[in-house]
């Protein structure tokens, strides 16, 4: 069942929403990050169809979300004083934080077996009013087959995932567009898993201190311990390979691409900045426009859309612009280097 929430959806429509979450079903909502796939994070059979549908391997474990702070305690413990800061300054928001799991209240297969689990409290309307009214936590990862890009309109999504779940809710484009920043508090230092809208900055000011996991920006080995599951698997990636290409230097960012579209014979789509449009040659239909290079927020919110737009022309190489890795541009930076499997050249000035 298709439901437009801007149009027409009503406290009846709502109601049989929260009704399919309730029973076990799967729904796809919107979040301000990115759709979700979601489930009651109770029921240990609804949860595992989020696993099936996906083809998401179970050693990935769930972000639950809940609609109060209430509700957070009701699924972790032994909350510190750091993260009950963390907590009170960006939830509701793209945020989310590891904490302590309370024993016997979510089923393992959400947490993966872990002692921890991923906690979010979306700020977008919808997804609290289908929380709240469901009465249950929401596990939910990124709605898209595991390894694609996440879905930030359900156009995009529709024919992979509509078949997998009992009801679509259409929210309009995800206002943000990456997935939430997620912050695991270690010996009182927050330390970044996987950055978002939030920045280390912003953290850092509430907290007094930040670190970035290094595997944020680095490849991680086979058989390697990770602090967050996620970072082992291939994600954020088309069909076609991609390459990530950056000069701090425009000029020369403009030089490496071009020299790019003449190795593939212009066979490439070039996913590029408004301002380089008119610099960087290739044919008719080959320049994804990203936005202007001042704007980072529009990079942000259109990526995984253009990156499927590109996959379609079904071109030899996929070529993307990088940005510097600062604020937002982190979180980019972090995304497109998986898409790319880490196919990156940086050019040494
Ligand atoms: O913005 C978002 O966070 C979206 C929306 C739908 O809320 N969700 C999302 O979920 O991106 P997903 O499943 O695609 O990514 C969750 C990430 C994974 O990298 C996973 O490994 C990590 O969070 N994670 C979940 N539980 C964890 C835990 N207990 N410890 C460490 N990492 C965890
Ligand atoms: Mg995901």
């Amino acid at each position: 069942m298709y439901y437009n929430w801007e149009e027409n959806t009503s406290t009846e429509e709502l109601k049989v929403i929260c009704n399919l979450i309730k029973n076990g079903e799967l729904i796809i909502f919107p979040t301000e990050t990115v759709y979700g796939i979601g489930a009651n994070a109770l029921d240990a059979e609804a949860v595992g169809k989020i696993f099936i549908a996906k083809g998401r391997p179970s050693d990935n474990p769930l972000i639950v979300h809940v609609a109060s702070k209430e509700e957070i305690y009701n699924i972790a413990t032994d909350i510190t004083e750091v993260e009950e800061k963390l907590i009170e300054s960006f939830m509701p928001g793209p945020f989310t934080i590891i904490l302590k799991k309370k024993e016997n209240v979510l089923p393992d297969i959400v947490t993966a077996g872990l002692d921890t689990v991923a906690v979010r409290m979306p700020n977008n309307l919808i997804a609290q009013a289908i929380i709240t009214f469901s009465g249950v936590p929401i596990a939910a990862p990124s709605a898209n087959i595991s390894g694609k890009p996440s879905g930030t309109n359900i156009s995009d999504i529709r024919n992979e995932l509509e078949s997998k779940v009992s009801a679509i809710i259409d929210g309009g484009d995800s206002s943000i567009g990456l997935e939430s920043t997620v912050v695991k508090v270690i010996n009182e230092i927050p330390v970044i898993l996987r950055p978002g809208k939030i920045t280390p900055e912003e953290i850092r000011e509430v907290a007094g201190n930040v670190e970035i996991d290094k595997k944020v920006f680095e490849q991680v080995g086979k058989d390697e311990k990770v602090e967050s599951p996620g970072m082992k698997h291939r994600h954020y990636a088309p069909n076609t390979k991609c390459q990530l290409i950056y000069a701090k230097d425009e000029k020369n960012q403009i030089f490496e691409i071009n020299k790019r579209v003449r190795k593939y014979k212009g066979d490439v789509v070039v996913i590029g900045f408004t301002e380089h449009k008119k610099d960087i040659v290739v044919s008719e239909g080959r320049y994804i426009d990203i936005g202007s290079k001042h704007d980072l927020e529009a990079f942000a919110k259109n990526i995984y859309s253009e990156l499927r737009n590109a996959d379609k022309i079904k071109p030899e190489i996929i070529l993307i612009e990088g940005v510097p890795k600062e604020g937002l541009g982190i979180a980019i930076m972090n995304r497109l280097l998986r898409t790319c499997e880490y196919d990156y050249f940086e050019y040494k000035e």
